[in-house]
């Protein structure tokens, strides 16, 4: 796993780079910006000198400590956008052990991509980790079917805006976002969904827009009650597809499902994880290069919320758990404030 070297280390001021280091886990202040050595790159790695680095929700947990965060002091963050020191490559990569949030990183080869030259920075990495998400969740794992209609919950956010957009790209018939506000909902009908619904309002109205009769397939990161919810929009032969769950929600908003209400329904659940993408190199290429070939033809588009410096990020953690953002948030390593 690549991981940013230790602050301690003793360097020279040249091997220096600026990066938001977690020394505790705690709420957004923990994350302060520090001068930190450069990272060493070992076996089958590249320095990349970083862009854009973006903020994923993952990210929020551990640095609360929810999920265990890497050894402290760490540097959070699994996607960056840079350029490779060796051969001037743009690349977006993920970082599995963290170390995103630095004006360098040691970047793992065989999860580093080369960028086309017609995709920007911030398209490149709104798209990348967060849209394979949404493409695993959908395709791998939701085997979507042309003419399907798909649910797709917190669908304001980093990956469900992209799996609205990847469901009608990919062939469904009818597609349904569920977001809290209205102007997330209003976001989500601009980027194609035919239907928006809030989440207190699945009962009776999954099965309203769908004609009486459910849905095809649902993929969801909510969990709780919400996921019951869904579970009972299904339509016949309908599967719902599980990446993810809220933090606040007691056991991560674990829902049991019997065997008897999946025979009742004719219903399946599914789960998807990044992590067996990411072990599949030429599963993960070419995922992103169908990704960013979508995105070239205009059919695909990460919606940016804001890009903020490395001494904002604490703040845009607080407005990503206040359900603030929309779309993708990044960080730009290199602007000062
Ligand atoms: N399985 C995988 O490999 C994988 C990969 C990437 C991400 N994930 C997971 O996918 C989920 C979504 O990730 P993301 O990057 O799309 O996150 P995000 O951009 O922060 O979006 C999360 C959405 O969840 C909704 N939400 C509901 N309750 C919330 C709460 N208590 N706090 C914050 N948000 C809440 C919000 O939408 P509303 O306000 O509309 O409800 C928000 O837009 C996360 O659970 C993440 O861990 C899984």
């Amino acid at each position: 796993m690549p991981r940013t070297a230790p602050p301690e280390q003793t360097v020279t001021a040249t091997d220096l780079m600026r990066a938001a280091v977690l020394r505790r886990v705690g709420g957004p202040d923990v994350l302060a910006v520090e001068r930190v050595p450069v990272p060493v790159a070992g076996d089958g790695q590249s320095l990349v000198d970083v862009a854009l680095a973006g903020i994923n929700f993952d990210d929020l947990e551990r640095r609360a400590g929810d999920t265990p965060p890497p050894p402290l002091p760490a540097v959070l963050g699994v996607d960056v956008v840079g350029r490779r020191r060796r051969d001037g490559q743009r690349v977006a990569v993920l970082m599995r052990g963290g170390g995103g949030y630095a004006q360098v990183v040691a970047a793992t080869d065989a999860y580093s991509v080369e960028l086309p030259d017609d995709i920007s920075d911030e398209q490149a990495l709104g798209i990348f980790e967060q849209g394979a998400t949404a493409y695993g969740a959908l395709s791998l794992a939701g085997r979507l079917k042309s003419g399907d209609s798909v649910a797709v919950s917190a669908a304001a956010g980093g990956v469900g805006h992209l799996a609205v957009q990847l469901a009608v790209a990919l062939g469904a018939r009818q597609v349904i976002g569920i977001a809290s506000t209205e102007a997330k909902r209003e976001l989500v009908t601009e980027l194609g969904a035919h239907d928006v619904l809030g989440p207190d309002d699945l009962d009776g109205r999954l099965r309203e827009v769908t004609g009486g009769r459910g849905v095809d397939l649902v993929v969801d990161a909510t969990g709780g009650e919400q996921t019951r919810a869904l579970l009972r929009g299904l339509a016949p032969f309908g599967r719902l597809v599980s990446y993810g769950w809220r933090s606040a929600e007691e056991d991560r908003g674990a829902v049991s499902v019997s065997t008897e209400e999946l025979t009742d329904g004719s219903i399946g659940c599914a789960g998807f994880w990044m992590r067996h993408v990411v072990d599949d190199r030429p599963l993960l290429t070419a995922i992103v290069q169908e990704l960013f070939r979508l995105a070239g033809q205009g059919r695909l588009r990460a919606h940016i919320d804001r890009v903020v410096p490395l001494t904002g990020v604490g703040a845009a953690h607080a407005a990503i758990a206040a359900r603030a953002t929309s779309g993708k948030v990044l960080i730009d390593v290199n602007r000062e404030s």
